[in-house]
């Protein structure tokens, strides 16, 4: 291959790897938290540590096995709404809620406060369900 061929051939690598990685649609807050130190943001991870069973206690206790369905508050049995944003569009609007509920959440869950990238991980899988 000629050495033009090769800056093309690479060019058109960069930009398909742009895309494939590229969230259509991301969160404003996962841009802060990126701001704040996240790099590349990972569904999968997001989707691990959303399932992650500490002592007994996981996110899904009160949020429920599926994000696409209802939860319900473990201590309480209050009914909380899907997390998954295609069938709860309410979800992940106000970034103060979602400081205050990571907060929460994930001291309760994890017995530690939750990092941005971990923050950036579940946000970005649980606004792609
Ligand atoms: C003890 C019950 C409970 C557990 C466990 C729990 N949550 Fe929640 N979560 C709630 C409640 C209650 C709300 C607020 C009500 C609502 O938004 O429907 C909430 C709301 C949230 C929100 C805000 C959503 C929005 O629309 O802004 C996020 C983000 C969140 N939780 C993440 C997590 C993560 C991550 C975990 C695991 C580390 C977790 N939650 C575990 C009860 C829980």
């Amino acid at each position: 291959m000629k050495t033009g061929q090769i800056v093309i051939a690479l060019w058109l690598c960069l930009i398909l790897i742009t895309a494939v990685s590229a969230n259509p649609n991301p969160l404003k807050i996962i841009e802060v938290y990126q701001q704040q130190g996240a790099s590349r943001t990972d569904a999968n991870r997001g989707k691990q540590l959303w399932e992650t069973d500490t002592e007994g206690r996981r996110c899904t206790s009160c949020h429920g096995d599926s994000p696409s369905n209802n939860g319900s508050h473990i201590k309480t049995k209050k009914l909380i709404k899907p997390m998954a944003l295609s069938v709860n569009p309410e979800r992940y609007q106000d970034d103060k809620k979602i400081e205050k509920w990571f907060l929460r959440n994930c001291k309760w869950t994890f017995g530690r406060e939750c990092n941005v990238q971990e923050k950036a991980d579940i946000l970005t899988w649980l606004s792609s369900q």
